[in-house]
């Protein structure tokens, strides 16, 4: 088999067989293929597309080009979601309690932050004490003991997609739906969970800026879970504004710890619920999707997933009192009050541009080596279709970095439009992908 023939096999739109692509994924891993032959077969599959059979092919051979997790040491059907990535997104800290509350485990690898979307790892680590680098037999142990670990991503768990994700950031070739589907369901697959959830957002803060491209790449991954043997669905939601009211670390768990008390926004519960709910029908714990969501909400009312997560972070090694008394945790030194110019109703926000204002306060990483500020970000006092006066406050910028706070200031400004007509409010969950492919209401996975 030759490389050069694969290039122009896709160049030409012929479907590759297996065997073709698991040549070209271990020859990329192994380094006989080099990049630039790999750079001109990711260019031919952005142009050219791949089909079903070819995209969980390519999804396989990536999962298998490093470690699979054996997640069978767990006692139970387990569940793990994930999202494609937003502004404001903390779901993770708060569907993993309640769906451990309710007795289902959940095992998840969690990466760091990079870019504009933060990690989950990084969060956690704002609890002093926390770890998460984990030994497989200890996050097995923790999982079958309090239903609920998190651990880093380890440095084999995919290589491929590392190696090709990499290329693809500098020859333009990030936004194919294959790609990004193979990239984020090879390291799922890999990561060993039986039932898969993911959380594919659309709009301005996220990969996908249109409900039509997120519900193309949901279906892609929930073919490709399903085709690979897990029972796997989608949630498609609104990231056109950021989710909740906090962006950047500290405030984020601040914010999901008053969620996990009962007092989140209508947004964050409703994608917190509805993933927490897919997760627990597609473990069994639940029959219908109604009755799921209700147990979910019964988790948050009677305070059970709320000390779910002070006991899995005390698991952890962390200090949970920062949690039952969230005034602990460390505050930027500066917080300055972004205010509105003028009156009128709060229209689109550029969200992403709202994510690059939370790194340019020190809230991120702009590469893998920067050092993240867990006390920076921005605490956001409205949502798209409020009313708001002169002089109201739109935002409040958390940093310790006095240098970058008046470029921060002024492009937060400029990230919230305000215009004379109210907007009208739209449902944060968009769309729902069920593992048959099929979008609707309810019942299954
Ligand atoms: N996240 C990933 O892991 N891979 C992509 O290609 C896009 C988002």
């Amino acid at each position: 088999m030759r490389m050069y023939d694969c290039i122009l096999a896709k160049k030409m739109g012929r479907e590759l067989n297996r065997d073709e692509i698991e040549y070209i994924i271990n020859g990329f891993t192994d380094g006989t293929i080099p990049d630039y032959q790999m750079s001109a077969f990711l260019m031919a599959v952005c142009l050219k597309g791949m089909t079903k059979e070819e995209t969980l092919a390519l999804t396989m051979a990536m999962a298998k080009s490093g470690d699979m997790l054996d997640l069978s040491p767990i006692a139970g059907n387990n569940a793990d979601n994930h999202s494609t990535g937003g502004v404001g997104d903390k779901t993770t800290l708060i569907v993993g309690p309640i769906v451990a509350a309710l007795g289902v485990p959940v095992a998840k690898m969690s990466g760091r932050g990079l870019g504009h979307t933060g990690g989950t790892i990084d969060k956690l680590e704002s609890f002093p004490g926390f770890v998460t680098e984990l030994s497989e037999q200890d996050f097995f142990s923790q999982v079958n003991r309090v239903k609920f670990a998190v651990m880093a991503q380890t440095a084999n768990l995919a290589p491929a997609d590392k190696k090709i994700y990499a290329l693809r950031d500098v020859t333009a070739t990030v936004d194919s739906i294959p790609l990004i589907a193979s990239s984020i369901m090879s390291k799922k697959l890999a990561a060993g969970a039986d039932v898969i959830v993911l959380d594919v957002k659309a709009g301005s803060g996220a990969f996908m800026k249109t409900q039509e491209d997120a519900i193309l790449l949901a279906k892609t991954m929930v073919e490709i879970g399903n085709g690979a043997g897990r029972k796997t669905c989608a949630v498609v939601t609104d990231m056109s504004q950021p989710l909740g009211y906090n962006v950047g670390n500290i405030l984020e768990v601040k914010e999901a710890i008053k969620a996990l008390q009962g007092e989140g926004s209508k947004d964050l519960m409703d994608a917190s619920f509805t993933l927490a709910a897919k997760m627990l029908t597609g473990a069994g714990r639940a029959e219908s999707f109604k009755e799921a969501y209700t147990l979910a909400q019964g988790a948050v009312a009677d305070g059970s997933a709320f000390e779910k997560f002070c006991e899995f972070i005390r698991a952890q090694g962390g200090d949970d009192s920062y949690a039952k008394d969230t005034g602990k945790f460390t505050r930027a030194e500066m917080e300055v009050e972004v205010r509105a110019v003028r009156e009128g109703y709060v229209r689109r926000m550029q969200t992403e541009e709202i994510g690059m204002v939370s790194l340019l306060l020190g809230a991120g990483r702009q590469t893998k080596e920067s050092i993240v500020d867990l006390s920076a970000g921005i605490c956001m006092h409205v949502k798209s279709g409020d009313y708001v006066a002169a002089g109201d406050v739109l935002a409040t910028l958390h940093t310790n970095r006095p240098f970058g706070v008046e470029e921060a200031h002024k492009r937060m400004l400029g990230a919230v439009e305000i215009g004379e007509e109210p907007l009208e409010k739209t449902e944060h969950v968009l769309a729902v992908i069920h593992s048959d492919g099929q979008g609707q209401e309810a019942g299954r996975i």
